[in-house]
């Protein structure tokens, strides 16, 4: 069969789900099996492709038209600009992520440039936030920790595919395995934030197939900000920063729990949507 040809059929497939984008995503996953770029698929419409991957490709695109996620079928995702290793187990990362990403890169060039300080990321997923802040500061030394073996066994995998020796990571329930003499010039934290009820009215994509562990955060959906907020002052520095990924209407709850617990300087950071999607505070002096 002819790539075009392929390509319909496998696009016509995934054609009724609410989310996703069939070409590209037909496109996305014939690339990988034939192991060259759009590009390459775009501009050899005509080229036969093999049974044996005929076959693949239809196998897998059956699999996504499920709702497996497209991400997980391919092993990878990309995140600043980098490629992410992705299996199911692990967060699928989220381009809202980035926000917080690239603040705290201005944050260290506007406070720390050229030092070597140290930053936590607590539930490190694939590495999202705490790989792409060790790729692009190379000084920093970044503590990624996650309670899930999965996640551990995959930001492995990227901290390698990116030579990235600025990086330690550790199996931790939140600060449990965290050596209480260290101090954190950053703590940065995408926890898992979706009310326990809301899961079921999550797309398909998500509730069945990614990691409940990654998005379970509670009744309210704050358990983690309640217990990673008060415990945080014991370990970053004066004036060190606390900053959070959070869901789009927690902004005013978790902002009056950093002003409790003595943050200043509190900041609420939107979205592209223009809804809130990250909190972050400073550790006043004394506490
Ligand atoms: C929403 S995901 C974020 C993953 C990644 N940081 C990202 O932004 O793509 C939350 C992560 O927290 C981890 N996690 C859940 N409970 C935890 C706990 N008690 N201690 C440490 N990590 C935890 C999950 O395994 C998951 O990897």
């Amino acid at each position: 069969m002819e790539i075009n040809q392929l390509l319909k059929k496998g696009a016509n497939m995934i054609k009724g789900r609410q989310y996703g984008n069939p070409v590209l995503e037909a496109t996305l996953l014939l690339g990988e099996l034939l192991n060259v770029d759009n590009t390459h698929i775009y501009t050899h419409g005509k080229e036969e492709v093999s049974q044996v991957i005929v076959d693949k490709f239809l196998e897998l695109m059956e699999k996504r038209s499920k709702g497996y996620p497209i991400q997980y079928i391919i092993n990878k995702k990309e995140f600043m600009g980098l490629d992410f290793y992705v299996e199911e187990g692990v967060l699928i990362p989220r381009s809202d992520t980035e926000i917080l990403v690239e603040y705290v890169l201005s944050y260290i060039e506007e406070n720390h440039n050229n030092q070597p300080i140290n930053i936590l990321d607590i539930g490190i997923g694939s590495g999202a936030i705490g790989l792409s802040i060790a790729y692009y500061k190379r000084n920093v030394n970044v503590y990624g920790t996650d309670i899930s073996d999965v996640s551990l066994k995959v930001a492995n995998i990227n901290k390698n595919r990116y030579n990235l020796d600025n990086v330690i990571l550790m199996e931790s329930n939140l600060f449990e395995g965290i050596n209480e003499e260290n101090r954190f010039h950053i703590i940065a934290s995408n926890p898992p934030y979706i009310p326990k009820n809301d899961i079921e009215t999550l797309q398909r994509e998500v509730k069945d197939y990614e990691p409940m562990k990654a998005l379970d955060g509670g009744k309210d959906g704050l358990d983690f900000y309640r217990r990673i907020i008060p415990d945080s002052k014991r370990y970053l520095i004066e004036k060190g920063l606390l900053i959070f990924e959070i869901g789009y209407d927690q902004g005013q709850q978790i902002k009056s729990m950093m002003t409790d617990e003595g943050f200043k300087d509190i900041k609420i950071l939107k979205d592209l949507q223009g809804l809130d999607r990250v909190v972050l505070g400073v550790k006043e002096r004394r506490s």
